[in-house]
């Protein structure tokens, strides 16, 4: 067993987990942040996408304990705490981004980690490349593809300022 703390979300925990412990498991079984979602066990569909110190992980990839000390973010803690959708969430939503559901949260947070990466430029070439390691059965990823763009746009720099 191991003892760890991190900040997740924004509220610092402390649990004791076995050494053996995915982040994945972690974050939805102790501490119930079930937006995490697990769709494979070969590290492939991207469903489990949380952002670790700012930077996107594959949070089955990796033990709770190596995210000790780290600031983690899931899809509950992306929206403002007004409720307010991030711009990434909002443009899903506004471009039909979505079917099931079950791929969206990896989808975002890894969508939000290309954005912040490029600073806002981005083409569609990039945005499918960047998208590789999320596997979605439904949407055919056209209103994915659509919506991260959208949001970049929103989020450029230049946008960003002039809003
Ligand atoms: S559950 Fe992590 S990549 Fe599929
Ligand atoms: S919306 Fe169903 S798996 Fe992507």
């Amino acid at each position: 067993m191991a003892r760890i703390s991190m900040v997740v979300n924004g509220k610092a925990v402390t649990a004791e987990v076995e050494d053996r412990t995915l982040l994945a498991a972690f974050l939805r079984e102790n501490l119930n942040l079930t937006g995490t979602h697990i769709g494979c066990d070969t590290s492939q569909c991207g469903a489990c996408v949380v952002h670790v110190d700012g930077r996107a992980v594959k949070s089955c990839t990796m033990l709770a304990a190596q995210a000790a000390g780290s600031s983690v973010t899931t899809i509950e803690g992306l929206a403002a705490s007004d409720g307010t959708l991030h711009p990434v969430q909002a443009s899903f939503k506004e471009n039909h981004g979505l079917q099931c559901g079950f791929c969206t949260t990896g989808m975002i947070m890894s969508s939000v980690d290309i954005i912040n990466r490029y600073g806002g430029v981005l083409d569609e070439a990039t945005v499918r490349h960047e998208l590789e390691g999320n596997i979605c059965r439904c949407t055919g990823y056209h209103n994915i593809v659509k919506a991260v763009l959208a949001a970049a746009e929103k989020m450029a720099p230049a946008n960003v300022a002039a809003e």
